[in-house]
């Protein structure tokens, strides 16, 4: 009999338990691995309670720990779903002997840097980085809802596609999501960062929905501004980003409008923000180019203020 596919979720957040549980219905011997007690005690003694896209609830019983656990063998995919300042950590949690020479190590992270990080601790073909448009909201502790559905695009951060990707992007499809590999993942990567750029900082210094950037002018005209420096930056990077970068930045804005961004959930809850992947990334890529991006600076400056001025948990780690 075929062993399962093993697979780790590093930062069992919404979108790690989202895909944790799509591959575990999927077959795969699936353990998530996070830092939040209460959540993966949640987990543990009722079940992963994931509200599925119509509305209806369901459990999923979930392996979760919030220590070193082994996991039985080597991985064959170590998903990395952490908030970005913490991707140096990544390993932290992971029980040494479950990265074997096949495994790979899968980043679907918000922000510019995490492949790098990883690439760091494990050895750059081993990477894969990311994105997806599936979208997931924690709830409470144990509990998620599948907010949107839509596909992921993943390649490999050497440029060199490994062998057992084949077997990724079949896991996938198992769970029924649509996943592609590409060659030129870093324009993705671009154009998934350009969005956050335009909509996060302002929905969470602002405290207001997606949707706002699109219909408010001035809160327009700011995330206008902050995403035409971003792609210049990204044209002097050599990553050719399409035209419209402004354009779809918007349509993304009216497809989530009523949702509130993972930065404005991360300040009205007191936590540290990724920032310094989104726009503090542009201001520094920016430097070395000797670009002047105002608006990103700007932007960058006040969300800091924000998170000093509440003590945002874990702002210092
Ligand atoms: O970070 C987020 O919140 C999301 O990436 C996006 C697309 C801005 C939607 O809320």
């Amino acid at each position: 009999m075929e062993a399962p596919f093993r697979v780790l979720v590093v930062g069992a957040g919404a979108m790690g338990c989202l895909l944790g549980a799509r591959f575990f219905q999927a077959g795969a011997q699936v353990l998530l691995l996070d830092v939040d007690q209460a959540h993966v005690a949640a987990i543990c003694e009722r079940g992963l309670e994931l509200q599925e896209l119509n509305g209806d609830r369901r459990k999923v019983y979930l392996r979760a720990s919030c220590v070193r656990e082994d996991p039985g063998g080597p991985a064959d995919l170590v998903l990395v779903m952490l908030k970005s300042y913490a991707t140096a950590r990544a390993l932290d949690l992971v029980f040494p002997d479950a990265m074997g020479p096949q495994t790979l190590f899968l980043s679907l992270q918000n922000g510019l840097g995490n492949g790098e990080i990883l690439a760091e601790l494990v050895g750059r073909e081993k990477v894969l980085v990311g994105v997806t448009a599936q979208g997931a909201t924690k709830e409470g502790p144990g509990r998620i809802r599948h907010g949107g559905e839509g596909p992921t695009f993943f390649g490999a951060l050497s440029g060199r596609r490994p062998d057992t990707v084949q077997a990724v992007l079949a896991l996938f499809q198992e769970a029924g999501l649509e996943a592609t590999y590409r060659e030129d993942i870093q324009v993705l990567i671009w154009e998934k960062l350009l969005v956050n750029v335009g909509i996060n900082a302002v929905t969470a210094l602002c405290g207001i929905p997606n949707g706002a950037i699109a219909d408010l002018e001035p809160a327009r005209s700011v995330c206008e501004a902050a995403v035409r420096e971003a792609a210049a930056v990204a044209q002097a990077e050599g990553i050719p980003v399409s035209e419209d970068g402004v354009h779809k930045v918007l349509t993304v804005a009216r497809a989530t409008a009523a949702n509130r961004s993972s930065m404005r959930q991360d300040v009205e809850a007191g936590r540290r923000t990724e920032i310094d992947a989104i726009n503090g990334a542009v201001v520094r890529l920016a430097g070395q180019h000797g670009l002047a991006v105002p608006v990103n600076w700007a932007l960058t400056q006040l969300v800091k203020v924000k998170e000093q001025s509440y003590g945002g948990k874990g702002v210092q780690a």
